[in-house]
């Protein structure tokens, strides 16, 4: 999609659509009354009948008629002056690339009001246009994708193109890149999405100057005694594998940052077999791994100050008769043991792996990224990932690179009242708590393995997959996660 910048008067401006964004009192905005002009009093009249109060990102379409240069013009409610987010921009220019589908058009023009900081609006508006035509179609034997847009403008009188705009723009398409291949790889059928496809994946598209992937197979696995991945692996007829991936940038660097992602191909439950309906959408348990990925195949275009150490345990998780089995013990690397008491709480499992292996490298701070409890889903529901962290201001960053990002998260408590909850009577630890607390005691397992580094969880089971369409995303794979961690990358500058 090309990006484009026109300093024209808006009545004058040659477009398929042109959008029109409007606050609350669209009926008293100087812009409208311009356009109701031009068009004899109908489009106030249109306002009218059609009750359009600019709400948030509610769109209203008129043909202009042959009046004026555009064909169209949308106009795109803002909400109340004040509570416009950048997430309102993304919105409506979602929205504005699905109303160019229908009017056949391949070329939208965005007014950029003058209230608005240019820059990150502009990049907000490109964000919501890619997102807009994102599809999955490969197994469609009919391709039913609306071709997205060939063209999008900038239009306001004394627009200039800059320095800021062209970077903020450039990096909206880069992050827009990186979410796709997250929600590629989790679209993707299970079968298709192996332990061993995800590491070609990452082999493929993390590629760059700064940037280097190692794949481990099963026995480089077991030499570097990965207990929680083998054993999560051992009723599968897969090989698991690890993925690491390192990020190097040539200047100074900033900040050793490692990110730890759960890369569960699918999620039966094991032996703790999940009932049928739980696991239909099981396919989504490696989301965490496919933002990892997405993110470290943009992060060299974006070149942030800080170095990155990404470490995915990659497998699905099966019943058979090697599969692990409630009561089995494992033994980490770091000496420490735990009872798996149910193998449907295998993400930890596998997570511990990652985490004791990172703090061997003494990294400034660590993250990971995982669709861990069906329990974090039943108290945010399916819009807002958990956070849980060691170090306040670590928690505070990663949720300020959240909202920036527009990746909605709420923090949960770390609440040490319940450590006594998964306090086994064989091992160290068990794997699961009681039948309360569920996502406090997953994060409350790892955090066993995190050794007083600074260290941020994010359970994304709910964001992780959209069960309804929306104009930004189709249902699917959502590629939650990459944004956030591409801004908090860059959060170092
Ligand atoms: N992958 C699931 C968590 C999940 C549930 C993700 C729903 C997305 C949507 C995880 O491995 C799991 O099964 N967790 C169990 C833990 C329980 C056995 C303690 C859960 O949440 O039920
Ligand atoms: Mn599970
Ligand atoms: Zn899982």
């Amino acid at each position: 999609m090309e990006v484009r910048y026109k300093d024209v008067n808006l009545e004058k401006i040659a477009t398929d659509l042109l959008v029109v964004p409007v606050h609350d009192s669209p009926l008293q905005d100087p812009l409208v009354g311009r356009f109701d002009r031009l068009l004899n009093g109908k489009l106030r009249e249109h306002i009218r009948k059609a009750k359009f109060m600019g709400a948030e990102a509610t769109t209203l379409l008129q043909s202009m008629n042959g009046s004026g240069g555009a064909g169209h013009i949308l106009l795109a409610g803002l909400g109340k002056s004040g509570e416009t987010t950048l997430d309102t921009w993304r919105k409506i220019a979602a929205r504005a690339t699905k109303e160019a589908g229908g009017l056949g058009a391949d070329e939208v023009a965005f007014y950029l009001s003058q209230g608005s900081e240019p820059a990150p609006t502009a990049a907000a508006i490109v964000e919501g246009t890619l997102f807009a035509s994102y599809q999955f179609s490969k197994y469609r034997s009919e391709n039913r994708a609306a071709p997205g847009l060939k063209t999008l403008s900038f239009a306001r009188p004394g627009l200039k193109r800059t320095a800021a705009l062209d970077q903020a723009v450039g990096w909206a398409q880069e992050l827009v890149r990186g979410v796709f291949l997250a929600r590629d790889l989790v679209n993707e059928p299970p079968s298709v999405t192996t332990a061993s496809y995800l590491g070609e994946q990452a082999l493929l598209h993390c590629r760059g100057r700064n940037l280097s992937v190692e794949v481990w197979n099963k026995k480089k696995i077991q030499a570097m005694n990965l207990a929680g991945l083998l054993a999560v692996n051992r009723g599968s007829t897969d090989e698991p594998r690890f993925i690491v991936i390192h990020y190097r940038p040539a200047g100074k660097i900033k900040k050793k940052i490692a990110v730890i992602g759960k890369g569960i191909t699918f999620d039966s439950g094991g032996l703790s077999l999940k009932p049928a309906k739980s696991m239909e959408t099981m396919k989504l348990d490696m989301s965490g791994a496919a933002a990892i990925i997405g993110a470290m195949s943009v992060i060299d275009r974006l070149s942030p100050p800080v170095e990155v150490l990404a470490y995915i345990p990659c497998t699905d998780n099966l019943p058979s008769g090697s599969a692990q089995k409630p009561g089995d013990i494992i033994r980490y690397l770091n000496g420490k043991t735990a009872e798996v008491v149910n193998t449907d709480a295998e993400g930890r499992l596998i997570l511990a792996d990652g985490l004791a292996l990172a703090v061997k490298q003494k990294p400034d701070c660590m993250i990971n990224l995982a669709t861990l409890t069906g329990a974090c889903m039943v108290a945010l529901g399916q819009e807002i990932a958990g956070v849980f962290g060691n170090n306040q201001p670590l928690v505070e960053t990663v949720m300020h690179s959240a909202r920036e990002a527009g990746e909605k998260v709420w923090q949960l408590p770390l609440a040490k009242e319940y450590r006594d909850d998964i306090r086994s009577s064989v091992a160290d630890i068990k794997n699961v708590g009681g039948s309360h607390g569920g996502a406090i005691t997953a994060a409350l397992f790892l955090h066993e393995f995190v050794d007083n580094i600074p260290w941020v969880h994010l359970d994304m089971a709910g964001p992780a997959f959209a069960e309804k369409e929306t104009p930004l995303c189709p249902k699917g794979g959502t590629g939650f996660g990459v944004r956030t961690l591409l801004k908090f990358f860059s959060t170092f500058q």
